[in-house]
């Protein structure tokens, strides 16, 4: 799993860094290629040279080498590795982390980071404890961090408890665990919608509404963060993707998302239906903009537009798995039934509008996953990339 890999090792300053050495030479012996990327404070607990003999490559702790000027670029760091892992992680360093104080080489190797972070955190059992520190533990998982859960046992203070960082070997499998993962959805395809749609009214006005999009494009990451092929049908929405592997169409309105659908939906393996469609459009759109002096007031005639969900799960081939989404505000398990059943859909995640942390806009969600076989599995708040997780390990299984 790690032969080949490149990974960042990030160390900062705790007695676990000793340990880190040894974790070094495990991810060598599995094959991986490393660099190591030190703290200031982390050079006092072990030396670079150990480290640079062990990955066999000169460790980088400063933005500048000091003899010769030249620039450490963080960016590139970021571009060249399939993984960071930051093994000790010391409170100091997880509060920066999470508040993005980019004070030294690691934490701006971080913020640089495109792929996956892994933390292994090490400190006192009452440090850990600490409502800080758990306060930016969850904000790290929020962003889509990996936390290798300290072990307990004697700490270094001579004190007992929570705080020890996991063996190296525990890191190394979390490590593998993580690679498994990411190439899960291998040759998967996987057709999401986005975003709200827009029906004109003239060619300066429409009919939309607030979705923002962001649930759609976090699952569009996820699912393509675990190596599936991954085509989104998005509407107007003010949103770039990360991964640059994602097929992105962009559409406006109800009727184009639905042609956009129908013409990727065989392929698919798995039908996301994150998108807020509006359901109706105006009967007629006017060629020119509407003038104000020429209308006393105005009577709008709607007429329904496509129901994508239920087109799609209409010609639902065997195999293929649809996920919808809905909003409610009253009866909301009896409704996603309903809902289910109605669009031939497999899923269905619920936001309920009763949440303050979810709804349109939010980056946070709080979601009920919905099975058409019954079960029901209900989630806390969570970044709209956690929420994303979720529902595609839920939906995968
Ligand atoms: N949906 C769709 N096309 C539509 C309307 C909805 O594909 N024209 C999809 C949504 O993307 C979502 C699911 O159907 O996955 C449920 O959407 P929702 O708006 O809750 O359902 P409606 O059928 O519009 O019912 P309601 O009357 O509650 O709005």
């Amino acid at each position: 799993m790690l032969k080949g890999k490149h990974i960042v090792l990030g160390i900062s300053g705790g007695i676990a860094a000793y340990k880190s050495a040894y974790l070094l030479r495990l991810l060598i012996k599995k094959g991986a290629e490393v660099q190591v990327v030190i703290t200031p404070n982390g050079k006092e607990f072990i030396t670079p040279a150990t480290l640079a003999a062990l990955s066999g490559k000169p460790v980088v702790s400063e933005f500048f080498a000091a003899n010769t000027g030249e620039w450490h670029s963080h960016v590139d760091l970021g571009l060249w590795a399939d993984l960071m892992i930051i093994a000790p992680a010391t409170a100091s360093t997880i509060g920066k982390m999470a508040n993005g104080i980019a004070d030294n080489m690691l934490i701006t190797t971080y913020l640089s980071a495109k792929e996956q972070v892994m933390v292994a955190p090490a400190m006192d059992l009452d440090m850990w404890k600490h409502p800080s520190t758990q306060r930016n533990i969850k904000t790290l998982k929020n962003d889509g961090v990996i936390i290798v859960e300290p072990g307990s046992g004697e700490l270094a203070s001579g004190l007992s408890g929570k705080g020890r960082m996991e063996e190296p070997e525990k890191i190394v499998e979390a490590a593998e665990r993580y690679f498994a993962k990411s190439a899960t959805m291998a040759g998967k395809k996987i057709l999401i919608t986005a975003g709200p749609t827009y029906e004109n009214i003239d060619p300066v006005r429409f009919i939309g509404n607030y979705s923002s999009g962001k649930m759609g494009f976090a699952l569009a990451e996820e699912f393509a963060s675990r190596g599936a092929d991954v085509t989104i049908v998005a509407g107007p929405v003010g949103i770039s993707l990360e991964n640059t592997s994602i097929k992105r169409i962009d559409v406006t309105s109800a009727k184009e998302m639905c042609a956009a659908c129908m013409e990727e939906a065989p392929k698919a393996d798995y039908i996301v239906l994150a998108a807020a469609v509006a359901d109706y459009a105006p009967e007629c759109v006017a060629d020119s903009k509407i003038k104000r002096e020429n209308t006393d007031g105005m009577t709008l005639k709607l007429v329904k537009n496509p129901d994508i969900a239920a087109t799609l799960g209409a010609s639902k081939r065997k195999g293929q798995t649809m996920v919808g989404f809905a909003l409610e505000t009253d009866h909301e398990i009896e409704n996603a039934h309903k809902k289910l059943e109605k669009k031939n859909l497999d899923w269905i995640v619920l936001n309920s509008l009763r949440d303050p942390g979810a709804g349109f806009m939010k980056d946070t969600n709080k979601v009920t996953i919905v099975s058409a076989t019954g079960s029901v599995f209900a989630f806390e708040t969570k970044s709209k990339r956690a929420v994303a997780a979720d529902i595609v390990d839920t939906v995968v299984g």
